[in-house]
This record gives structure tokens, sequence and C-alpha cells, in this order.
């Protein structure tokens, strides 16, 4: 198979599983939903968002190859909403009653953290059977979070909107609470810490869920709904008035030229195989406005790829990775390059495709640990903003380098032909037979070939699984995986976000060991 029948075939097997996402609890509870006479989470988003503006979904796969449904029981995404770009936060009532699981949560903390570095409004649509009670165990703590992060975010002064579809029980009334604005919904809407039964339950009183925690008891009378809708549509409708009357920035493309290479052929650039080279410029002139590149240090440190470009009338510094592996020269040019683009104030993009850094006794006592240090230490303190694409191989330190997610990139996307692991599958298996070889050798024991194939073969099908885009996805580390055709559009509408705040360059870095 070509290379590009192979990323056809990955892009393929993702949609499959957006779809799952998509399909939310499948079609009984959609369509008991439906005859409810109510809207889906993803149909709200849509009538909330600007008539034909984008909408860039966030962890899409969250909760993939785990216990609980794909896509985690809620949407979470950017768009734009009268002009303004907000965060969107909407449960899914039709995957268990809406209510949050672990990976709920971890979605929605992303969504909230994404919201508050970048200055976004946040409007929850909220219809949600609260904590998922059989995980409890694993969420009622870290849970709180969620009402924290709401004040957190009014007191930074970005504001946050709720718009209560349905259920908003116990917990989840805090939502309503903690946010600044609220629209209610006649008949629809229930906020209440408890409803009848617990009510009875707790203090014998008899009570019905309107006068519990209706919307016109909370317009009328407790003062929690400001707004009162009559319906779905009016008070999606409400809500976009409330963020036009936010007196928030708005957003305003920029002009720029569109790459003179053909995006098409991003599908055919990464071969199936990630032990092949491929030269990164070729995905680089089809991301960046006229495929122009202005390379830093061509000459030097070669395996690593630095210039200057700009992206929809942004300027940016790139960062990718050429043959896989990160030497000395590499990670002094990079920590340079780094340095360079925080004088100017310059975001930067990293296009990962790494082995890592190189290993060896040349290597070691040229002095590879302290100048991968240097370029780690200038990744750290960058105060520029960072995006990352997982275009091939992530591995080891060198995810670390490249800005990973543990290095907070303001964003960062995954390729389905990206893999990323401590090591490579066959590379980890080795090192663990070794070990093992050598474990047996000093017991006095006789080491057992057979199984160790077996075990070898077992444990390199386990870390390629695990490698996985999907499988990382899954786990939140990274903020979606994207076809490769959309990566300037998807970049665009990140550097749009990343430009609705200041920043500054860096004015200092860890010590700098020479
Ligand atoms: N945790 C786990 N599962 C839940 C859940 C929760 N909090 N809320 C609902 N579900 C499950 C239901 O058991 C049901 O599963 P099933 O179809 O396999 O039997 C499915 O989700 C749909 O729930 P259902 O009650 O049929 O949907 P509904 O739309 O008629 O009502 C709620 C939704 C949220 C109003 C209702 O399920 C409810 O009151 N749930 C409990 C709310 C609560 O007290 N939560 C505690 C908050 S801390």
């Amino acid at each position: 198979m070509s290379d590009r029948a192979v990323m056809l075939a990955k892009l393929t097997e993702l949609e499959q599983e957006h779809a799952k996402a998509v399909a939310g609890g499948g079609p009984k509870y959609t369509d008991r939903h439906r005859k409810r006479g109510k809207l889906l989470a993803r149909e709200r988003i849509e009538l909330l968002l600007d008539e034909g503006s984008p909408f860039l979904e966030l962890s899409p796969l969250a909760a993939w190859g785990t216990d609980y449904p794909v896509g985690a029981s809620v949407v979470t995404g950017i768009g734009h909403v009268e002009g303004v770009e907000c965060l969107i936060v909407a449960n899914d009532p039709t995957v268990r009653g809406g209510a949050s699981n672990p990976w709920t949560l971890k979605k929605i903390f992303r969504a909230n953290d994404i919201a508050l570095e970048n200055r976004l409004p946040v409007i929850s649509l909220v219809e949600s059977g609260g904590a998922d009670l059989p995980s409890q165990k694993e969420i009622f703590i870290p849970g709180g979070r969620v009402f924290r992060d709401l004040t957190r975010l009014s007191k930074a002064g970005i504001p946050t909107i709720a718009l209560v579809f349905g259920n908003s029980t116990a917990g989840g009334a805090y939502i309503p609470g903690m946010s600044d604005h609220v629209v209610m919904i006649k008949e629809q809407s229930k906020v209440f810490l408890g409803g009848p039964p617990l009510v009875k339950m707790a203090t014998g009183e008899e009570s019905d869920e309107e006068s519990l925690g209706g919307a016109e008891m909370h317009a009328r009378t407790s003062g929690l709904a400001d707004y009162f809708a009559v319906d779905e549509h009016d008070a999606i409708r409400i809500g976009r008035r409330v963020v036009k009357r936010l007196n928030w920035r708005q957003h305003r493309p920029r002009a720029s030229a569109p790459p003179k290479l053909n995006e098409e052929d991003l599908l055919d650039i990464v071969p199936s195989d990630l032990r092949i080279p491929f030269d990164p410029r070729e995905v680089i002139k089809r991301i960046v406005d006229g495929s122009e590149f202005d390379e830093f240090k061509p000459l030097y440190g070669d395996s690593l790829v630095t210039g200057w470009a700009s992206l929809h009338g942004y300027p940016i510094g790139v960062l990718a990775n050429a043959r896989g592996v990160l030497f000395s020269e590499e990670s002094q040019k990079a920590a340079q390059f780094i340095q360079l683009a925080n004088q100017t104030n310059i975001p930067l993009l990293f296009l990962h495709n790494t082995t890592g850094y190189m290993v060896g006794a040349q290597y070691e006592q040229g002095g590879i640990i302290k100048h991968g240090s240097a370029m780690i230490n200038a990744v750290s303190n960058s105060t520029v903003p960072h995006l990352s694409v997982l275009i091939g191989a992530s591995y080891g330190a060198g995810h670390y380098g490249m800005c990973g997610r543990a290095y907070d990139p303001r964003f960062l996307f995954a390729w389905p032909s990206a893999k990323s692991a401590v090591m490579g599958p066959a590379q980890l298996a080795g090192v663990l037979e070794i070990v093992a070889r050598q474990a047996a050798a000093s017991a006095g024991r006789e080491f057992d070939e057979d199984s160790a194939i077996a075990m070898r073969m077992m444990v390199e099908q386990q870390i390629e699984s695990e490698s996985l885009p999907m499988f990382l996805s899954g786990r939140l580390y990274d903020d979606g995986i994207i076809d490769p055709r959309d990566t300037r559009t998807v970049l665009g509408i990140c550097l749009d976000v990343i430009h609705g705040t200041e920043f500054r360059g860096a004015q200092g870095y860890g010590v700098f060991r020479l």
C-alpha cells in the first residue's frame, strides 16, 4: 500500500471513532431525547454558533479505549458566537443521562484551562445527571474543580454563561450557581440541590420539581435565573444576545496568502514506516502562508529544521525534526532559536518526528545531556505561546524537548500517523529482555529463550497499541487527532485564539549549562 493509502485508511478508521462520539448514547436514547422535543448537544452548539463559522472540537475521542463511551458524554470546543471566540462545553444527555465520569471531568478541565489561558468566554450548555454514580470514587473529590474553575474564570474577568436545558441537580446546580449569566428554560430546566425524593428523605417535605428548581421559580423567586426562555431555541437566542452585550473582543480575520503547494499532498509525506526519514519542509511549505519559509541555520544541526514563516497572517517560528534523532548541535540550535523567538515575541510551532536524543559513548562524552537540557530549559521557560503537532514519532525526551504535553503547549494535536511513547516498541521490548537476561544470569538461573520470544512479542504489541494516537487521545494527552489536510485551518484557529491575549517573550531562563 502506498503511504497515501495507509494515511487514508487511518483517516477512515478515525472517522469511524469520531462517529461513535457523534452518535452519543445511540439511537435508543437519541430517539427518546428527540421525542421529548429536545435538541441534541451538537445541534445546540450549531444553533449557538455564527452561521458558517468553524468549530474546533477538542478532545473528541476522550475516553477512547476505556470502559466509558467515546467522547466522554460531553462536547467541548471553540467557536464564534456573535463574532466572539467562545469556549463551549455541552453535556450530551443521551449518554448515561449526561452524567460526568472521570474522562468527562478531564475533558472539561482541559477546556477550562484553555479558556483561562486564552481568555475565552465559556458557555455551558447544561443537561446532566451530575456525577456518574458508579464511578463516584474517582470523580467526587476532583470534580469540585468544575465549580472552582468557573468562579476563577469570572474572577479573571472572563465571562461565564450557563444555558440550562434540563437537569442540573445536586453538584450540577453550582454550574449555573457559579456562572455570571444564567438562562433557564420554561418547564425544562431543573436546578435543585436535592430532588423531591431526596427532600422527602431529608426533611419529610412533599415537593415537586417545578417548585424546587423550575425555570419559572428561579426567574421569579430565587433569582438564580437571569433570563427566562420559553424553549430551547429561545434560550440559544438569549445566549447569543448575552454574548453580544459582553463588550468582548471580536474576532477579525487576517488577510493571508494560501500555501503555493497543495495541502492535499500532506497525505503523501509521512511514510507508513516511521523509520524512513522524510523532509518536514514538505509539510511546512504546505501549511504556511505562500509556502514561504526562511530557514535559520540550515547547514548546522540539520536533523532539526528551524525557521520563520507566517500562518493565516500570524508570524511563527517553526521547529521540525528532520531525521528523527536530536544530537548536540540540534539541541543547541533549538535553544538558540527559541531564545530568538522570545526576543521577537513570535509563537512557536513544533512539528514532532523524533526518536529522542542520541545515545552512545561518543555522544554522552560530547555532552548530549547538557545540550538536551539546554533545549528543554529553553522550551520550559519560553513564554511565547507554543503549538505542537505530532506528525510522526515522538519518543523519549525528544517528546519533551519538542514541547510535549507536559510542557504546556497552548494546543497539541496529532496526525493519524503519529506515535508516542518512552521509546519504540521493539527497543523497549529488547531493553526489557536484556534486563531479564542479566537478572537471570546474576541469580544463576537459566534464561528461558522460548518464553522470552513470546514475552518480547507481547510487550511489543502492548507498547505499539499504547503508542497510537487514538489511545493517547482517549487519555487527553492531545487536544484531538486531525486530518493532515486540516492542519493549516486548525493552527489558524489556534493562532486566532492565542492572539486574543497579550504575550511577551521570556526575560530569563533557568541556568544554561555550558
Ligand atoms: N450516574 C450513572 N448513570 C446514570 C446517571 C448517573 N448520575 N444518571 C442517569 N444514568 C443512567 C440511567 O441509569 C440510565 O441507564 P439505563 O438506560 O442503562 O437504565 C441512563 O443513564 C438514562 O437515564 P434515564 O433516567 O433513563 O434518563 P432521563 O433522561 O429520563 O433522566 C436524569 C435523566 C439525569 C434526570 C435521571 O437519570 C436522574 O435523575 N439521574 C440521577 C441524577 C442524580 O441524582 N445525580 C447525582 C448527582 S451528584
